[in-house]
């Protein structure tokens, strides 16, 4: 096999150097039920069909669904196959049904998927859940086509079990550049302040997000695998949905996004990946989160707009030693 050349300024994740025993040392696989101890801040490498009937009731509090897309892509080599509506329809209502189980009461569900798929997940997801908003995020990639619009967004689903769920709106809100910076009598800034980076407003989050940068090769977060959501995107998810100490889900993990992300700000994690290569990916990035917290365009506890001065300046810092027990 040859190796991959990788630019200089490359910093894609590099498992290449990892064996087995690294995938034995940092998983688990599940043969009987298991109690919410044992699989706290773990990863199962498994097929989810295989483990989800040992995992224990009631013990989720946020569930970040990414499942494959009904689209054609290859993960690790497994051929998934577009199929029609009511077949991915099934196959969705298939691990969904069964998933409701392990959420607690007053627990929240995102469920991301593309336009093609949105109707079906809403479809199903409705059976369970109450549906509360729909998000739709701008992906800055995408390729342009000559006879249809170019595809550059995604949805995700945002549901709860019951009518209690816990949404901390502060925690979410959005740092802008301030287009007209008023001021008022005494000349003092008008709802806004003046960073090293210029002038700001912190905003109400909307349900249409145009501040998500895709992981790309000179992002410390990225990886090979196909579909890696943002740490950013995943972050919102996470601090407006849930609580420090919070047990976070992810079954379908990839390359690990929601379990690092929620390291990174102090909740709990479980997540299951049918593929050893994007455990490894997930295990990799877990331990490196243990001293480096930060989160692309999130810093001082706010997100900020794309583009940003702040996120420019956190994408360059080469700084990932030092412990900071928050985000930069
Ligand atoms: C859309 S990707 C998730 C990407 C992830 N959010 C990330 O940031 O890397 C879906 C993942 O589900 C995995 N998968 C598909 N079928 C599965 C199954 N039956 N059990 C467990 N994992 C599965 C695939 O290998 C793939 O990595």
């Amino acid at each position: 096999m040859t190796e991959k050349v990788r630019a200089p300024r490359n910093q894609t994740l590099d498992i290449s150097g990892l064996d087995s025993e690294f995938l034995r040392r940092n998983s688990i696989t599940l043969s009987c039920p298991t109690s919410p101890d044992v699989l706290r801040n773990k990863i199962i490498n498994q097929d989810l069909f295989d483990c989800l009937d040992n995992l224990p009731d009631a013990f989720v509090d946020l569930m970040i669904i990414d499942p494959p897309y009904n689209l054609d892509k290859v993960y690790a080599g497994k051929k998934f196959s577009q199929t029609d509506d009511e077949t991915y329809k099934e196959w969705v209502d298939s691990w969904l049904s069964r998933l409701i189980r392990l959420l607690k009461p007053d627990a929240t569900v995102y469920i991301c998927c593309d336009w093609q798929s949105s109707n079906v997940i809403h479809s199903v997801a409705s059976k369970y859940l109450k549906i509360r908003s729909r998000i739709t995020w701008e992906r800055e990639k995408g390729r342009g086509s000559k006879d249809n619009w170019k595809n550059c967004s995604e949805d995700i689903w945002y549901c709860t079990v019951g009518k209690k769920y816990f949404f901390d709106v502060e925690a979410v809100k959005l740092m802008k550049r301030v287009i007209a910076p008023y001021r008022d009598g005494d000349g003092k800034p008008k709802d806004w302040s003046e960073k090293a980076e210029g002038k700001y407003r912190l905003t109400h989050p909307s349900n249409l997000w145009t501040d998500i940068s895709i992981p790309f090769w000179s992002m410390p977060e990225n990886t090979d695998h196909p579909t890696q959501k943002p740490e950013k995107l995943i972050a919102k998810l996470i601090v407006s949905s849930s609580k420090k100490g919070d047990m976070i889900f992810d079954p379908f993990m990839g390359s690990g996004t929601s379990c690092v992300t929620a390291k990174k700000l102090g909740r709990n994690y479980l997540g299951i990946e049918i593929s050893e290569e994007y455990c490894k990916m997930a295990a990799a990035r877990l331990i490196r989160a243990e001293d480096d917290k930060r989160i692309q365009g999130y810093s001082d506890g706010v997100f900020w707009e794309r583009n940003s001065g702040a996120e420019q300046k956190n994408l360059n810092s080469k700084d990932k030693t030092e412990k900071r027990g928050g985000v930069v």
